[in-house]
């Protein structure tokens, strides 16, 4: 017989045409490349735990705040998260105004998720977030239970999510009272729209304040995300990683390069594909002047010497006292994400190599 047969899929249409047998496939946009994640995943990653908490985070997480908003290319999305996923980092870090424009950081990886990740949801730690501007008007800002509430049905809806895994107040409010907003974080738990409840931008002493009304209401509250790197001290003198240990949370440390400034990006000049040109809203040409160059040449000296790269040095110096549980980085490219989890490997540091950074950061008076 006589017969094409197109294969579509699973289904085989025989067509009767010529005398000849042609098998013709169908590439369909959705499904065929379906990614795969590797084996091997979990061979080389470290988890730590989550203060006193249940909860295993990888020692590094990839946060999503720039490169995977409207500006960024869907294809290098994908992949950062392939080759995050496939490494190990099983979190995944967002915030309702993650873009530009706001929220679409979210939509995006709703999008992975629902084409590629889904089927790895019970292996996945997703975080988001309200406490900056999000919407005009009243209620789109701050700590309000009106905010925070209406924000995570939003956030779900963009990722395409039941739950997230955590849900953290992005940042104190001095305004509405301390009860009303973390009121509204048990009520996100309570309600199976969130498992853990997170702190971010808290200092210490409002971090124990918060701490023990979620304890009265029984919310699993188990990490603080704050920015801390070998530059930013802030947390060492608010009290939070103090307060954090003693009370058995967890931290998780943001922006642990500052930004990009702890790598080799900018030692020869400002790339023109470098977060300073590419976006220039947080980290701005001024920033990096004479000064900071000579620091970060110096910590760059100090990281060949140990073997490491600028990145892997800083990365692992958060790391170093066990008190932080994961460093959330960013990325804009797969590459440097497999360069930042080689961090894992070396998290030790000599005495004299701890004064060394602290005098080479302008932090001598930190020891
Ligand atoms: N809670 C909060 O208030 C808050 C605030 C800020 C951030 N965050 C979270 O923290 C996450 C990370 O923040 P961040 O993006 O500022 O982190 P970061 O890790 O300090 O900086 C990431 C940038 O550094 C550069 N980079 C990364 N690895 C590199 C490498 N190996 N070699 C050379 N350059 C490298 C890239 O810049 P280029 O683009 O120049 O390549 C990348 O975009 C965010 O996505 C978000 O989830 C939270």
């Amino acid at each position: 017989m006589s017969f094409f047969r197109i294969n579509r899929r699973k289904c085989d249409i025989p067509v009767q045409i010529s005398d000849l047998i042609i098998t013709v496939s169908f590439k369909e946009r959705k499904g065929t490349g379906m990614y795969k994640a590797k084996e091997d995943r979990y061979e080389k990653m470290r988890y730590f735990r989550t203060g006193k908490s249940g909860l295993m985070l990888p020692a590094v997480s990839l946060g999503l705040w720039h490169n995977f908003g409207d500006t960024g290319v869907y294809s290098n999305m994908e992949q950062m998260c392939f080759t995050a996923f496939d490494n190990g980092i099983t979190h995944f870090d967002l915030a309702n105004n993650y873009g530009p424009k706001e929220g679409s950081a979210e939509s995006n990886f709703g999008q992975i998720l629902k084409e590629h990740l889904m089927p790895y949801r019970d292996e996945l730690i997703i975080s988001t977030k309200a406490g900056y501007g999000m919407w005009p008007g009243p209620y789109g800002d701050w700590g309000s239970r009106k905010y925070l509430l209406a924000s995570l049905d939003q956030s779900l809806k963009r990722l395409g999510l039941d739950y997230v895994d955590i849900f953290y107040h992005h940042r104190m409010d001095p305004d509405t009272p301390l009860e009303e907003t973390m009121g509204a974080l048990a009520q996100a738990v309570t309600s199976g729209k969130a498992l853990y409840a997170g702190l971010s931008n808290y200092d210490g002493p409002t971090l124990e304040k918060a701490e023990a009304i979620l304890k009265d209401l029984h919310v699993p509250f188990v990490i603080n995300q704050n920015s801390y790197n070998i530059f930013n001290r802030t947390v060492e003198k608010n009290g939070l990683k103090d307060t954090s240990a003693k009370l058995g949370k967890g931290i998780i440390s943001f922006s642990p390069l500052a930004q990009g400034l702890l790598t080799n990006r900018y030692l020869d000049g400002i790339p023109e594909d470098s977060r300073i040109r590419t976006d220039g809203r947080f980290l701005r040409e001024e920033q990096v002047t004479e000064e900071k160059l000579a620091q970060i040449r110096g910590l760059n000296e100090l990281a060949a010497e140990r073997g490491q790269t600028l990145a892997e040095m800083a990365l692992a110096w958060i790391l170093r006292d066990g008190i932080v549980t994961s460093v959330l980085i960013g990325a804009s490219r797969p590459s440097q994400i497999l360069d930042n989890i080689k961090a894992v490997e070396n998290t030790q540091f000599t005495a004299e190599e701890l004064i060394r950074i602290d005098e080479l950061s302008g932090n001598a008076e930190a020891v």
